[in-house]
């Protein structure tokens, strides 16, 4: 990790997924640049282990973000504890239901959806609640590079990260005149729990998924979860004060090239004439 700057000093964060990968990143980097945390997550072996890990800055709220209580709960807790509500990281996810669009079936898609959409939605709606009545505050919810492109990644999945900017545009509207900015980031390839379960098979082998990464990357490294959470605290942060409704894209590059990267760009020079032949 970078040096710390404390450009989150006293302020409160609710970071969901916060149990595991780029939440969990983004919660020791937080704390790190002087914020408190509420870690919430339906992991609460790993959730617990984690705020015990960063003490007195940090409390486990145990949620489901697909559950509206649980998720107003945790929004309460940061105000209960430490007296404000200033950022709100939707960050929770799993990669869901894949499979040919015309064998899915309604309920896996519905299942998906809620903890991707929904989720982010029920998030973005109690932390607004708050924020409003502050009069300021930061929402940034986690949607991917397949909220970017099709073919990135499943069909239900990159359906709900484009619902996921879509959101943010459209709340960040509604959000701006009372003071609350409102951003996505969209993620590549990085190296967590969950693409290690799709990449090597399991969700333990952070070494086999960094390796692999980082050969299909176009900057020859694999993203780490600290990668992401700097996006985070930049959005997080009054560096980014002018900043709202923004997707910030953090993936290497390799969304610039889309789904057919470096077909015209590698091999010898060509040029082609009018008759659309190799000169
Ligand atoms: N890792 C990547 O390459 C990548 C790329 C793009 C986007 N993302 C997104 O980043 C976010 C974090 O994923 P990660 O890679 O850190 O994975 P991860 O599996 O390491 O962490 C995800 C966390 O979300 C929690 N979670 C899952 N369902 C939940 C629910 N219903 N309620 C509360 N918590 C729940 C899990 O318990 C876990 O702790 C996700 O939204 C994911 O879609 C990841």
């Amino acid at each position: 990790m970078s040096q710390t700057t404390g450009r989150l000093q006293g302020r409160t964060a609710v970071i969901t997924g916060a149990a595991s990968g780029i939440g969990a990143g983004t919660a020791r980097m937080f704390v790190a640049e002087g914020a408190n945390v509420i870690v919430a997550d339906l992991q609460v072996e790993a959730g617990q282990a984690l705020v015990a890990e960063l003490g007195d800055a940090a409390r486990f709220a145990e949620c489901d973000v697909t559950n509206e209580d649980q998720i107003a709960a945790a929004v309460d807790m940061a105000v209960a504890e430490f007296g404000s509500l200033d950022v709100m990281f939707n960050n929770a996810g799993i990669v869901g239901i894949v499979g040919k669009i015309s064998e899915m079936p309604v309920e896996a898609w519905d299942h998906t959806m809620s903890i991707l959409l929904r989720g982010v939605f029920l998030g973005t709606k109690h932390a607004a609640r708050v924020m409003s009545e502050q009069g300021s505050g930061v929402i940034i919810s986690t949607s991917s590079t397949a909220g970017i492109l099709g073919g990135l990644g499943p069909h239900v999945y990159t359906a709900a990260k484009h619902g996921v900017i879509g959101l943010t545009k459209s709340v960040a509207n509604e959000l701006a005149p009372l003071g609350i900015r409102v951003n996505a980031i969209s993620p590549g390839n990085t190296v967590t729990a969950m693409t290690a379960a799709v990449t090597t098979g399991d969700a333990g082998d952070l070494e086999g998924t960094n390796e692999k990464i980082a050969s299909g990357s176009p900057l020859g490294y694999a993203g780490t979860p600290d990668d992401i959470a700097a996006a985070a605290l930049y959005l997080a942060s009054d560096d980014a004060r002018y900043v709202s409704g923004h997707t910030l894209v953090v993936d290497a590059g390799q969304t610039t090239a889309g789904m057919t990267p470096q077909r015209f760009n590698t091999g010898s020079s060509r040029q082609y004439n009018e008759a659309g032949r190799v000169t």
